[in-house]
């Protein structure tokens, strides 16, 4: 196909990355995303039917990576709680034109499925991790789980043959600021790439207070200060993290400044939720419905055009907006219905 074939949206950017989201329930209850009090015991995620089936994501992910998508990531909720996961996996990693198939976990059972995962396909890694004091993990996600497990599931991910591992901390000023430079100590020599993110004011319910984001240029000095770091160049257009490496060969982190750097100047981020929803910016207030679509027997041509006239008309750019945004007190879609 050619590159003309390829739409842009109002503000020029391609589509380049695919975020899935198999799954809106998840097992953590991070503060953030979460809330233990909002999504209590009797909070209903979607029910099996209302899920795309793997034969719908796969024919979406076929049409998409017709319209430029290279790069699928798998997201939740927790897209591990997804049963037969890897099957999903094998089948997306087949489709022709996709580079690269990646996957976010919170770690909770990344040890018993590494090896199916890789087996499968699976390109890339990034597990979540907010830290490394137990006491402070289990309080971040509910108690639902104990520290170790998710290191053990790190460490099985590597035997299975995973490198470089993105190990993703959002930094709450007060709860977990004081150990970013405990986290570079403790991954640098591994080969994983921990990964700075400013908290966010996704959703509607977390409560984020713009007192409670520590600016990445703060980690940076603090981390600097004991570990010298260099600027490396970004790996694509629109990289979400800035990149540094540990002068001393030992490392790489990364920093992600939605807040006190957006980087919506290059977005080229498609979100599809569990239920076939599209959404153009991770803080959209509504999606496309492509379930329907998909269901009422619609051919690819007629879903392929209604994406590129979605792409077509995207003009988001919620971070560089937020301050203004959130004033109007629009409602946004949540967090952990899209995956992040
Ligand atoms: P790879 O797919 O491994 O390259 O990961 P990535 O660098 O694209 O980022 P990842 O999926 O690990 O996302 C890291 C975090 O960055 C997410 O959890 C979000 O918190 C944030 N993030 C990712 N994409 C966007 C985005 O488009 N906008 C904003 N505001 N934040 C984003
Ligand atoms: N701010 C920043 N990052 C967030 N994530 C979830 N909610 C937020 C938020 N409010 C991150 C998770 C995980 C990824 C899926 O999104 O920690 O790394
Ligand atoms: Fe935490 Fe991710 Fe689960 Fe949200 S989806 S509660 S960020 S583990
Ligand atoms: Fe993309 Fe929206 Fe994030 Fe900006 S705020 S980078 S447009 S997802």
């Amino acid at each position: 196909m050619s590159e003309s074939a390829h739409p842009r949206d109002l503000l020029g950017r391609p589509l380049h990355d695919l975020r899935i989201s198999v799954i809106d329930a998840c097992n953590f209850r991070c503060p953030y995303c979460m809330p233990a009090d909002v999504f209590g015991s009797a909070y209903r995620f979607l029910p099996p039917e209302e899920l795309l089936s793997f034969a719908e994501i796969e024919r979406l992910a076929r049409l998409f990576v017709g319209l430029g998508a290279v790069k699928l990531k798998l997201t939740g909720g927790e897209p591990l709680l997804r049963p037969w996961l890897p099957e999903l996996v094998r089948a997306l990693s087949a489709i022709e034109g996709v580079e690269e198939v990646a996957l976010i976990t919170n770690g909770s059972r990344l040890g018993p499925l590494a090896r199916a995962l890789r087996a499968s396909g699976l390109d890339r890694l990034t597990v979540s991790l907010d830290s490394l004091d137990p006491e402070t993990f289990a309080a971040l996600n509910g108690r639902a789980q104990r520290l170790e497990t998710v290191l053990s599931g790190i460490e099985e991910a590597r035997a299975a043959g995973f490198e470089a591992i993105k190990l993703n901390m959002v930094v709450m000023r007060g709860v977990n600021d004081r150990e970013t430079v405990d986290m570079v100590r403790r991954f640098r020599g591994t080969g994983h790439v921990v990964r700075f993110i400013e908290l966010m004011d996704v959703g509607n319910r977390n409560g984020w207070r713009l007192d409670q984001v520590v600016p990445s240029r703060e980690i940076r000095d603090r981390i600097a200060a004991e570990f010298p770091l260099a600027a490396l160049p970004a790996r694509y257009p629109g990289e979400v993290a800035r990149r540094y490496r540990l002068v001393d060969g030992s490392g790489e982190v990364g920093f992600i400044s939605s807040v006190s750097e957006p980087f919506c100047g290059s977005c080229s981020r498609a979100r599809l939720s569990a239920d076939g929803k599209l959404y153009t910016c991770l803080f959209a207030r509504s999606g496309f419905d492509l379930r329907a679509l998909l269901r009422s027997g619609a051919r690819d041509e007629e879903i392929e055009s209604a994406l590129r006239r979605l792409w077509s008309r995207r003009a988001d750019r919620y971070s560089e907006e937020r301050f203004e945004r959130r004033q109007a007190g629009e409602e946004k879609v949540e967090m952990y219905y899209i995956g992040g």
